[in-house]
């Protein structure tokens, strides 16, 4: 029995030292090289080539090495009946709310007009509200909207979340649906997308939703590029419809030399950095979950093909 293993050149260089420490009863298969495909019952990629996976007649566990799965789900031969694990780390869920607390900062204290100011030696102050002042909407209220919603509260921002199924939370307003995402956006004076990219989500940040939050709030998109319909976001800066936005993710990643996000005054780009898989920690969950599955015990974070997530 082999695990194949698929990911960036330079994320393979840091996986491939722990898998044979942590799984030495397993044979690792290091892509290109996968030997023959019928030995291969467990698979961990990161956007695997489409038709890799369903290359693979033996494979019984998809294990996706990132929180987000729409690189398998895009693949027209995934194999469908095989179930696919998404990767849920505590370690890569502080990460997203260090950046997430980050930016919502950065936009709340007025940071991009400030280092404008600087660059002109222009020594100014401008009017400032607290962060209990300062509503917060969080798209996707999932594991790590969750956990970055109470890290935002604990310093003193109101937060709402928005999901695609009803909750109640203590200490949070939550929406779902669109009815309830109208409620959230209308109070939202910083927009914080952490959705999964889905049919229903796709192009969600888009200039009829940004003309239903309050005029000059921030967004923060670090859930996926194809959120974002990237045509509408510099019309509403400029005309004053939002006042800043930082993008952690793009619809063509590496942003192209050249594209106008790179040089806008009001726009914050990081290359999809902002919860990067942490291989010591992620590499001991998905042993564990193989184990389990192996095992023939439940398995916690197997996603749901029909919702996309
Ligand atoms: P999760 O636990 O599955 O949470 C997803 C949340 O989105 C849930 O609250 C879900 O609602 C909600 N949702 C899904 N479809 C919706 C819809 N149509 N309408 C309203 N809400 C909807 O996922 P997660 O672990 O928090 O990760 C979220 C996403 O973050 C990932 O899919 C990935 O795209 C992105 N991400 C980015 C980075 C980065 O470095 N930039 C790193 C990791 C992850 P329910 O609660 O009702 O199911
Ligand atoms: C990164 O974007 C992830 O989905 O883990």
């Amino acid at each position: 029995m082999a695990i194949l293993f698929r990911s960036t050149p330079a994320a393979t260089a840091r996986w491939r030292p722990l898998l044979g420490e942590l799984m030495p009863e397993h044979e690792f298969r290091f892509w290109p090289e996968i030997g023959d495909p019928a030995a291969i019952e467990y698979a961990m990629v990161w956007q695997p080539p489409p038709g890799l996976l369903a290359s693979l007649p033996n494979l019984r566990l998809i294990c996706g090495l990132g929180a987000g799965i729409d690189h398998l789900l895009r693949d027209p031969e995934l194999p469908r009946h095989v179930p696919i694990l998404r990767l849920v780390d505590p370690y890569m869920t502080d990460a997203m709310s260090e950046y997430v607390a980050l930016q919502v900062l950065r936009l709340h204290r007025q940071d991009l007009d400030y280092l404008a100011q600087q660059r002109a030696q222009i020594w100014e102050e401008r009017e400032q509200k607290n962060g209990a002042e300062r509503p917060v909407g969080i798209l996707g209220f999932g594991t790590l909207g969750q956990d970055a919603g109470r890290k935002l509260h604990a310093l003193g921002f109101p937060v709402a979340g928005w999901s695609r199924t009803a909750k109640e939370i203590a200490g949070f307003a939550t929406y779902a649906g669109a009815d309830g995402l109208d409620a959230l956006l209308a109070k939202s004076e910083i927009l914080v997308c952490l959705l999964p990219l889905t049919a229903a989500t796709e192009s969600i940040l888009n200039a009829g939703l940004f003309a239903r939050l309050p005029r000059g709030a921030g967004l923060v998109n670090a859930g996926r590029g194809g959120h974002l319909v990237e045509a509408d976001l510099i019309p509403a800066l400029d005309a004053g419809r939002l006042s800043g936005a930082v993008l952690d993710v793009v619809r063509e990643e590496p942003l192209p030399a050249g594209h106008p996000f790179w040089s806008h005054p009001r726009i914050i780009v990081t290359p999809h950095i902002a919860a990067e898989t942490h291989p010591p920690t992620a590499a001991a969950i998905i042993r564990d979950a193989i184990r389990r599955f192996a095992a023939g015990q439940p398995v916690a974070n197997l996603v749901d093909p029909a919702q996309g997530y």
